[in-house]
């Protein structure tokens, strides 16, 4: 494969010729660091996410669903501890072309918060300030007049809705420790250092658990939900090779974890985390009974004992995931797997997605499309198929220049309608991984592919 640099460029320009993502804001010049997901980058993306919902609330014992408001009452954050030095970084600003940097991206001794003596700005040269902490929180304001109204923060973990309604949940739905509660929402974070197209954005989609226990036994399933999530990549048929998990040692932690692994992609950038498992302890629940006056210690009836849950949590950027997915299913064939005449010169893209995660299960092709007959049987089996999967319709040029098309967003599998479907009533079903054909009968289609 290519140089790291050039297969991002081609991740890139796959996503927006074949519609998955846009730069957000494009006709306005793009707006920083936000990304719109097309109409082929909506339906992978909800694929994930369903992937991940069953996952937890389907196949696992106790864990039940929840989506909290983006807007909650500022206490909230003062209680989890992010308005406060344990999510801030430490920034500088160059005074010449005043971009700002995090002390770390300065090579030789960085400016501290007592003195700016030091390094140089790394793009520039030029000179910097001291050091001041930047809180990563984005805010707005709630009330008709900016003036009047109350300032408020967008949520930069969704599991804090979580935490809010420990109480609420767990009475409503007469749950017992240990349980669990998922949420897949979004987040937002005025990151400094924003980059790798939608690997780290400003604003993104997290899908988190809350598994909620006696401490006693945290450790345990501290190490259950981690190889609980490893599994869940695999099963994905991400590559194992591609896949590591970093012991985070405790001055780098976040500022609430006890115990934190990093799930890590071997992106072409290199090894990033692109899910955390944390054992939270008490931080929360404690913090937020301190804060909100109300007693959020669980009564364990059989024990007779009334303790803090301990929280164990597994959180994954949907953004972040659906850029390795992308990755580790991209594959360049030179001249194409078909090898046909017309395909030899060519560099075939082959997305194998998983099939769950393809966004398009079908396409229909009529193999030519100056045959009125064959267009009208191929557009009565798109019109068929529509309700039960994804599919779509494509006329345009020749048969194999179409199954690469579809090759290249992963489409599973092709329905051509041609001129023996006239007589039969059958038509070929090819699968895009062997590549093989069978004919099957029209009205047996939908089975067929199902079983695929
Ligand atoms: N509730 C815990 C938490 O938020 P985190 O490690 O800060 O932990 C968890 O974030 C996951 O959220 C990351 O592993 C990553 O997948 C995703 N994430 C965090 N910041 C992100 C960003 N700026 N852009 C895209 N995804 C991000």
């Amino acid at each position: 494969m290519d140089n790291k640099d050039n297969l991002m460029e081609k991740i890139v320009s796959l996503c927006k010729r074949r519609g998955f993502i846009f730069q957000s804001s494009e006709i306005y010049g793009g707006f920083g660091s936000c990304y719109d997901f097309g109409p082929l980058g909506v339906e992978m993306k909800n694929n994930i996410k369903k992937s991940w919902w069953d996952e937890m609330t389907k196949l696992h014992e106790n864990v039940v669903g929840l989506d909290a408001s983006i807007l909650m009452a500022s206490e909230v954050w003062k209680a989890s501890g992010h308005l406060t030095a344990g999510f801030s970084d430490l920034l500088v600003e160059c005074k010449t072309c005043h971009k700002r940097f995090k002390t770390d991206e300065v090579k030789e001794k960085p400016p501290t918060r007592a003195s700016s003596v030091g390094g140089r700005c790394p793009e520039c040269g030029g000179e910097l300030t001291k050091a001041q902490l930047f809180n990563l929180m984005m805010k707005t304001f709630v009330g008709p007049v900016e003036e009047k109204a109350s300032s408020v923060y967008l949520r930069a973990e969704t599991c804090q809705g979580i935490y809010v309604n420990f109480l609420n949940v767990l009475d409503s739905m007469r749950l017992k420790v240990p349980f669990g509660i998922c949420q897949i929402g979004k987040a937002f974070r005025n990151e400094i250092t924003p980059g790798n197209f939608i690997y780290r954005v400003r604003e993104f989609e997290q899908m988190e658990l809350q598994w909620f226990c006696n401490p006693k036994e945290a450790d345990k399933l501290f190490n259950y939900w981690k190889e609980e999530r490893l599994k869940w990549y695999e099963k994905l048929g991400v590559k194992k090779e591609n896949l590591r998990v970093v012991e985070i040692p405790e001055k780098e932690r976040a500022h609430y974890a006890k115990r934190q692994v990093d799930i890590e992609y071997k992106f072409p950038f290199g090894w990033r985390e692109i899910e955390g498992v944390h054992n939270r302890g008490d931080w929360d629940l404690s913090n937020h009974a301190k804060y909100s006056g109300k007693d959020l210690k669980y009564f364990d009836e059989v024990s007779k004992e009334k303790y803090f849950p301990y929280i164990i949590e597994t959180s994954v950027g949907v953004d972040r995931i659906f850029l390795m997915f992308l990755i580790d299913a991209y594959q360049e064939i030179p001249g194409g797997r078909t090898k046909t005449t017309e395909s030899k010169k060519e560099v075939e893209i082959f997305l194998k997605l998983h099939q769950s995660l393809a966004p398009v299960k079908v396409a229909i092709l009529p193999l030519v499309k100056n045959k009125e007959e064959l267009v009208k049987k191929a557009k009565e089996v798109y019109q068929s198929l529509r309700p039960c999967f994804i599919c779509q319709y494509d006329e345009v040029g020749s048969i194999g220049r179409r199954y690469r098309r579809q090759d290249e967003i992963g489409t599973l599998t092709s329905v051509t309608v041609d001129f023996q479907t006239l007589e039969d009533d059958t038509a070929t079903l090819r699968n895009r991984d062997t590549m093989t054909q069978i004919r099957v009968k029209i009205p047996e289609l939908k089975e067929k592919i199902q079983e695929i």
